[in-house]
This record gives C-alpha cells, sequence and structure tokens, in this order.
C-alpha cells in the first residue's frame, strides 16, 4: 500500500496540467483504476482484518483525494499549461556579449615584451610637452623649416623657458627626457600617443608610436642593425629579413628608414602570377626611422658626444601592426570609429 501510495502522490505532484491530472485521477481513482481495486480487495478480506486494513486503506485514499483537489486548484489557478512554462535549469547559459582588448593594445603589449627580452625598459612621458623636448632639443631650432613635416597641434597657454606647450607630434620628445635622468646606459622603449593636424585613409589625429634609445660609451650602427633585425624576426617572423636605406632625420647622423622584407611575395616583388606584388613596394615595405643619436641632442640631454653614442629609432605602431597581420585596411581611421563589427575580428 505504501508503495503504491508514493506513486499517486508523485503522479499528482508531477501533473502539469489539467488534463494529465484528470488522467491521473482515472488511472488510479477510476472505476478500475488501481487504487478503487484495492479497497474492493479489501472487502474480500476475512472480517477479523478488515476494520484495521480497511481504515489504512481509506485513510491513504482520503490523503490522496485532498492532494488531487489541491493540485487541480493550483492548476486551475495558474490558467496555463506548466508544460509550457517548463525551465530546464541545466541548460547552459545565455552569454552576455565580452569585450576584448583593441588590437592597437595588443599590438603595444607585443613591441614591449619583445624588446624587453632585449633589457630595454618600458618609459612613459608627457603626451603635452614643451616645444623644448618636442623640436629644439632634437637640433630643430625655432623656425626650422623640417619642423612643417610634423603637423603640430600647439596648445593655447603660456610659454615657459622651454617654450610654448604642444600635443606630443612624435615620441622622440622622450629622448632627451630620458637623458636627464642621468641613468647610464640608457635601454629605453616609449610607446606613446602622438598627435597631429592630419586626417584621411591613411592618417588619423591620434595615433601611436614607439621610440627606442640606446645610448652608452661605444654604441655602433652593428647594434642598430643587430637589434632591429631581432625586433623584425620576433614581431614579424623569422623569414623576414631588414635593409637600412640612407635618410635624413635633424635628429640622427646618420639617419635611416628600416625596411622589412615584404611577407606576401617573400621579398621578391612578384606574385605567383608573375604580377607585382600588390601589398609591397618592389619587395620591401617601409618600418620606420631610425638612425645614430645626433651630437647636438646627445649634448642638449647633458652627454659628451665624445664620450657617448646612441642610437634611436621611432615606428608608428598602428603601420607596424598592420604590415605584420598583412592588413590591408582601407581607411585606417576604422581603428578609432569603435565600431564592434570591426573591432570584434581581431
Ligand atoms: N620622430 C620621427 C617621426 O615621427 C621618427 C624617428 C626617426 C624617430 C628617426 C627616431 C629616429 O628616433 O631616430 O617621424
Amino acid at each position: 500500500m505504501k508503495t503504491l501510495q508514493r506513486e499517486i502522490a508523485k503522479a499528482i505532484q508531477e501533473a502539469r496540467s489539467v488534463s494529465t491530472l484528470e488522467d491521473v485521477r482515472n488511472e488510479y481513482f477510476g472505476r478500475k483504476g488501481k487504487l478503487t481495486l484495492v479497497l474492493r480487495a479489501v472487502r474480500d478480506l476475512p472480517e477479523k482484518d478488515r476494520p484495521s486494513i480497511g481504515k489504512i486503506v481509506n485513510s491513504a485514499k482520503n490523503e490522496l483525494e485532498s492532494r488531487l483537489e489541491e493540485r487541480q486548484a493550483i492548476l486551475e489557478g495558474e490558467g496555463s499549461s506548466l508544460d509550457e512554462e517548463w525551465v530546464d535549469v541545466t541548460e547552459p547559459g545565455v552569454y552576455p556579449p565580452e569585450g576584448h582588448l583593441h588590437l592597437v593594445t595588443h599590438a603595444i603589449r607585443e613591441i614591449t615584451s619583445i624588446f624587453s627580452a632585449l633589457g630595454f625598459t618600458r618609459s612613459r612621458f608627457p603626451e603635452v610637452d614643451w616645444d623644448w623636448y618636442a623640436f629644439e632639443s632634437l637640433n630643430m631650432p625655432a623656425d626650422h623649416p623640417a619642423r612643417d613635416e610634423w603637423e603640430t597641434f600647439f596648445m593655447d597657454a603660456p610659454s615657459g623657458q622651454k617654450g610654448k606647450m604642444v600635443l606630443t607630434p612624435h615620441t622622440s620628445n622622450s629622448q632627451v627626457r630620458e637623458m636627464e635622468k642621468g641613468v647610464f646606459p640608457i635601454r629605453m622603449i616609449d610607446i606613446g600617443k602622438c598627435y597631429r593636424r592630419q586626417s584621411d585613409v591613411t592618417h588619423v589625429p591620434m595615433f601611436h608610436q614607439f621610440e627606442g634609445l640606446y645610448v652608452d660609451t661605444d654604441v655602433s650602427i652593428a647594434h642598430l642593425r643587430g637589434i632591429l633585425e631581432y625586433f623584425a624576426k620576433a614581431f614579424f617572423g623569422p623569414d623576414r629579413q631588414t635593409r637600412l636605406r640612407p635618410h635624413h632625420f635633424r635628429f640622427t647622423e646618420p639617419s635611416f628608414e628600416i625596411d622589412v622584407s615584404c611577407g606576401v611575395c617573400g621579398g621578391t616583388g612578384v606574385n605567383e602570377e608573375k604580377q607585382k606584388c600588390r601589398v609591397c613596394k618592389r619587395g620591401w615595405l617601409e618600418l620606420g626611422g631610425a638612425g645614430m643619436v645626433h651630437p647636438n641632442v646627445l649634448k642638449a640631454g647633458g652627454l659628451d658626444p665624445a664620450m657617448y653614442s646612441g642610437f634611436a629609432f621611432g615606428w608608428g605602431v598602428e603601420r607596424t601592426y598592420m604590415m605584420k597581420e598583412g592588413l590591408k585596411i582601407d581607411d585606417i581611421r576604422t581603428l578609432y570609429r569603435n565600431d564592434v563589427r570591426f573591432l570584434s575580428q581581431f
């Protein structure tokens, strides 16, 4: 009896609609229902057992009937089928949209870690700085025409002893600032924001550069080559080559542009169809500027050029990253438009 009682109670509890409850009622309490049959069987028991067993069965029946009524009231009250509202609590949840770091942040982290393996420490410097650090100390006196290349934003703020205030148009303001710290040898990597009055498909008014500076008593072009070659292989891949091309900057002598061999055509300048590679210029991609620190810059940093020498380089983070990925973004401003459809691809 106990087993049957438990079975019926369970069936009542699990009924999720009025109609299933009706099925339970027929199955157990109907004319040929399992409980009805038990009640009938009591009548056939020997007379002496009938009252006691009859009592047990009857009270079980009454209790189950009131449960049935209760359940019916609940199901009718809800007025809907619980089947439809059934929730599977074990089903995996719906994940909220998850963000990730911007591709430029990824690039900055990777560049930092490659140079730190070579003993370069990342430094930070003001992004609103004096004219002295951005130009004058870099061998570009006031009114020097070379300044025109940096389409500079000047601050509407009073001038000080070090000239006007500017939004740093390059990270080279870090060079003399780092020398002023007076800790040698210098192995610095400065990655920061730069600002120029430019906005078109290949330029944004705010972008990033990474500036390297190595100053010691006996630094040569061989060191410059070695470090940049190491970086290029670590960042772009071991099969990439670099080359130095003569150039001119006011703050380095001699000065170079650094090129890296194109990853798409393998530096040959022609693609598989024997046509000109569409990514590079004749097998090489332009990375950025570098050179041996000009004696006037060392002097501006309080160093004796007869004793100290160094090399420096400054490259664009966005440009370098796009070269690595072989990305051809039609409009570089897309990087900063905050369009998740674009950004979520990286
Ligand atoms: N500051 C230069 C620019 O913005 C890049 C550069 C060239 C930095 C040569 C250097 C360097 O440190 O040595 O175009």
